[in-house]
């Protein structure tokens, strides 16, 4: 028997776009199944099903998964209006897949992103019902107290948001410069969330860096530098987001 799968996971699985705005393209009424208009999202669709987009049938790529180290002054965006450089920037013109990246890291920070054409594997790696750890180490100014440490996994608010990590500790206090290194796991990714956290207790943070992305890490990568991740990684990372939501 064919297989079947929502067109709305068929179209974030080709490459094309995310899952999120798959769905909006097809309630938009810009999407086709063998010529026919179709809105309904929960619409199925099987291999051999002719699926276009705004006329144009989307190609089926092959899935292809990225590990790389952001250096800071990068915005992890495909394009960007201003001419800033891009994360895309940094991949040879050899990879001709059109790359996403898995979530956001800011202008300003540092460290481990990964780019693919997956939108599917990209939904389960950075909803926080997924529950990826990510680690973040930040430079901040001030010795903080073991009280504040507590309060980041307890949460914080900040702009009306209740923000929190599920492991904080201090690496390194230099009591003369009054600065810090601290180690952050998050299992949520909101905007500029370890910052914000940070800020919201009083402590300025002057370097930020993504160490850890579920199992990986950035290994002896340089920053700029990237590696295709193996089979193995991601179907380590798949299960792993399975099971988190068992
Ligand atoms: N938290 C931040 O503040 N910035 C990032 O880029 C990622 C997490």
């Amino acid at each position: 028997m064919e297989s079947k799968e929502r067109l709305q996971k068929a179209i974030a699985k080709s490459g094309y776009t995310s899952r999120r705005k798959a769905e909006n393209l097809i309630t938009e009424g810009r999407v086709k199944v063998n010529k026919k208009k179709v809105t309904e999202l929960g619409t199925k669709v099987g291999p051999n099903d002719q699926i276009e987009v705004d006329g144009i049938p989307i190609e089926k790529e092959e899935p292809i998964y990225i590990l790389l180290y952001k250096p800071r002054g990068v915005i992890s965006s495909v394009s960007d209006d201003r001419g800033r450089k891009v994360v895309g920037d940094l991949i040879s013109a050899e990879i001709e897949e059109r790359l996403f990246p898995v979530g956001r890291l800011d202008y300003d920070t540092s460290g481990l992103i990964l780019l693919t054409n997956d939108g599917e594997f990209s939904q389960k790696l950075i909803h926080p019902k997924y529950k990826i750890n990510k680690v973040y180490i930040a430079k901040i100014k001030g010795i903080p107290s073991k009280e504040d440490m507590r309060q980041l996994k307890k949460g914080v608010e900040s702009d009306g948001e209740f923000l929190k990590c599920v492991n904080s500790r201090i690496l390194k206090t230099d009591f003369k410069k009054r600065n810090s290194i601290i180690e952050l796991t998050l299992q949520e990714g909101k905007n500029r969330q370890v910052r914000r956290m940070l800020e919201s207790l009083g402590y300025q943070v002057d370097k930020l860096k993504r160490e850890r992305f579920g199992p990986l890490t950035l290994g002896n990568l340089n920053p700029g530098e990237y590696r295709e991740l193996t089979p193995h990684e991601v179907k380590q990372l798949v299960d792993l987001a399975e099971k988190n939501v068992k």
